[in-house]
C-alpha cells in the first residue's frame, strides 16, 4: 500500500501537464489517511492556490456549512480535487478561474487514483461535473445522476452532487436557498450510504 505522504511529495513536483507552469503550487488532498468519505472537487481556486490547501476559499465555506448541516464532520473526511493545479486566465491583477479540459482531467487522474487506493474510503463524493468525469472516465451530467449511489470506474461506491461554487453563482435568494437544501440533502444521503 502506498503511503499518502509519499504520493503528496511526488505530486509536489508534477509536470505532467502544463498547468504547473503558472500555478503557485500543487494543491494536494487533505484529511485523515483512513477517512471513510472522500470529497472530490474540480481544481483549486485562487485562495487554495495561494494557501496550498483544498477548499479554503468561498466555495470551501459553503461546503463546510453544508457538511455541518448534513451531520458530516469535515475533519473526518478527506477533501481533494480532480485537478491539482489552479488553471486561470490573468485579467489585470485578478486571476479568473478557467475550467480544466478533458486532457488535463485525464492526466491528473493518476493522483486521485493513488489517493483513493491509499485511503480505501467507503464512499467517494464528486462535487460537480469535473470530479464526476475524472472518477467515471467519461462525462456524467450532474442533474440526472445526483443524489443516489453510483459505482465509479474503479469499482468504488460514490455519489454525485453539485459543486458548491454553483451555489455561489445563483443570484436570487429563493433559488439559492432551494439549491442549498438540495445540496445538503445529497450530502445526507452520502452519509447514509457511507454508513451502510
Ligand atoms: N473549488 C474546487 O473545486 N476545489 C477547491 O479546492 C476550491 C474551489
Amino acid at each position: 500500500m502506498e503511503n499518502l505522504g509519499h504520493i503528496r511529495e511526488e505530486a509536489r513536483h508534477c509536470t505532467a501537464c502544463p498547468l504547473y507552469k503558472h500555478a503557485t503550487q500543487t494543491v494536494f488532498g487533505e484529511g485523515p489517511a483512513k477517512a471513510k468519505i472522500v470529497l472530490v472537487g474540480e481544481q483549486p481556486g485562487d485562495s487554495e492556490d495561494l494557501a496550498g490547501k483544498p477548499f479554503v476559499g468561498p466555495a470551501g465555506q459553503i461546503l463546510d456549512r453544508a457538511l455541518q448541516d448534513a451531520g458530516i464532520a469535515r475533519e473526518k473526511t478527506y477533501v481533494t480535487n480532480a485537478v491539482k493545479h489552479f488553471k486561470f486566465e490573468p485579467r489585470g491583477k485578478r486571476r479568473i478561474h478557467s475550467k480544466p479540459n478533458a486532457a488535463e482531467i485525464k492526466i491528473c487522474h493518476q493522483w486521485i487514483a493513488r489517493e483513493l487506493a491509499a485511503i480505501a474510503p467507503d464512499l467517494v463524493i464528486a462535487l460537480g461535473a469535473t470530479a464526476a468525469q475524472s472518477l467515471m472516465g467519461k462525462a456524467m451530467p450532474v442533474g440526472r445522476n445526483r443524489g443516489h449511489e453510483v459505482t465509479w470506474r474503479d469499482g468504488r461506491r460514490g455519489l454525485i452532487t453539485v459543486h458548491p461554487s454553483y451555489l455561489l453563482r445563483i443570484p436570487d435568494a429563493e433559488s439559492k436557498a432551494r439549491e442549498y437544501k438540495a445540496f445538503v440533502r445529497d450530502l445526507k444521503q452520502a452519509a447514509k450510504l457511507a454508513a451502510t
